[in-house]
C-alpha cells in the first residue's frame, strides 16, 4: 500500500484549509471523555498527551481533526498540538493497521536477527517499512531500541513485547494476528487492536476481563543487575515471569523452554572470567 505526500502530512506549499470538525455525536462523546482526562491534571495543557491517545483511539491515527479537537479542549493553538503530535512516534499520522508490528533493527537486535526478521516479514506480508497489508490488519515498521536489548531480537506489537524472536516465529505471529487468533505477548496482557490500546493509553480502564492481571513488568534478565545490587545471590538463571511454558506462545517462541533463557539471556563469558579484570559481584555470582 502506498501513500501520497499529503497523506504523510507533508505540506506541498499550499496553505491548508481548517481541519473539519468531528460529527456532532462523535464530538459529544469525545468531549465527555476529554473532560474526564483533563480533570486529572492541575494544568489542562498537561492532558495533551492522553488526549492525543484519545483521538487516536477514535480514528486509529492522529488526524488534523483530532489535533483541532485537542487544541480547542485545551486552549492551545493547533501549531502547539501539531508540534507535540509529530514529535512522538507513538502518535501515528496516517491510517494504519489494527496491529502495528515493529521490528527492532537497532544495533543489538539487528545483529541478533532483527534484520533477518524484518526481511522475512516484508516478504511474507508483501509490504515495506511503514506500509499496511491490504486487509488493514498489519502495519510493518522498523523501530528503534525499545530498551529490551537483553531479549534481542525484539518485536513489538501495539507496544507489547515479543522477546527472543525468530523469522519463523514472527511470521506465525502476524499470521495469528491476521486470522484473529488470541495472541499473548511475552510480557503483558493479550493483544488488542491499536485503537483499543490507544484508549487504554489515554487513561481509560482496560475492560478486558483479567487483562490487568496479565500485565507484565521488566523481564527477569533485565532485573539481574538489580538483584545483585540488592545482595541476592540466587542462580543467575532467569525464569520467565509467567513461570512456565503455559504462559508462552509456542507458535511464536521457538524453541519454547520453560525458562526465559536464550543464548544471550544468561551471563556470558565476561570480564568476570578474566583473572586480569575481575568484575566484582558478577564474578561472585558465577554460574
Ligand atoms: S537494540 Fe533492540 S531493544 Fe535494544
Amino acid at each position: 500500500m502506498t501513500t501520497s505526500s499529503s497523506e504523510h502530512g507533508v505540506s506541498l506549499g499550499m496553505p491548508e484549509l481548517p481541519a473539519p470538525a468531528y460529527p456532532d455525536d462523535v464530538r459529544a462523546r469525545l468531549e465527555t471523555d476529554a473532560r474526564e482526562v483533563i480533570a486529572r491534571y492541575p494544568d489542562s495543557r498537561s492532558a495533551l498527551l492522553p488526549l492525543l491517545h484519545l483521538v487516536q483511539s477514535e480514528e486509529g491515527h492522529v488526524t488534523r481533526t483530532g489535533m483541532r479537537f485537542c487544541a480547542e479542549m485545551l486552549g492551545l493553538t493547533t501549531a502547539e498540538v501539531t508540534a507535540v503530535a509529530t514529535f512522538y512516534t507513538m502518535y501515528r499520522r496516517r491510517p494504519s493497521g489494527d496491529y502495528q508490528v515493529g521490528v527492532c533493527t537497532n544495533t543489538l537486535c539487528a545483529v541478533m536477527g532483527g534484520d533477518a526478521i524484518f526481511e522475512a516479514l516484508q516478504e511474507h506480508l508483501g509490504v515495506g517499512n511503514g506500509e499496511t497489508t491490504d486487509d488493514g490488519k498489519i502495519t510493518l515498521e522498523h523501530i528503534e531500541c525499545n530498551a529490551a536489548c537483553d531479549f534481542a531480537p525484539v518485536v513489538m506489537v501495539n507496544w507489547e513485547f515479543f522477546d527472543n524472536q525468530t523469522p519463523a516465529g514472527a511470521k506465525r505471529l502476524v499470521d495469528d494476528l491476521r486470522a484473529g487468533r488470541p495472541v499473548q505477548p511475552t510480557r503483558g496482557a493479550r493483544m488488542c487492536t491499536f485503537k483499543e490500546t490507544a484508549r487504554i493509553l489515554a487513561g481509560f480502564p482496560d475492560e478486558r476481563p483479567g487483562a490487568v492481571e496479565e500485565g507484565g513488568s521488566a523481564g527477569p534478565a533485565s532485573l539481574v543487575g538489580l538483584r545483585l545490587a540488592k545482595g541476592e545471590t540466587e542462580s543467575a538463571r532467569v525464569v520467565h515471569p509467567r513461570g512456565g511454558p503455559e504462559g508462552r506462545r509456542d507458535a511464536v517462541h521457538e524453541p519454547s523452554p520453560a525458562e526465559h533463557l536464550s543464548s544471550h539471556d544468561a551471563p556470558q563469558q565476561t570480564s568476570a572470567s578474566d583473572p586480569a579484570h575481575p568484575a566484582g559481584p558478577t564474578a561472585e555470582e558465577g554460574e
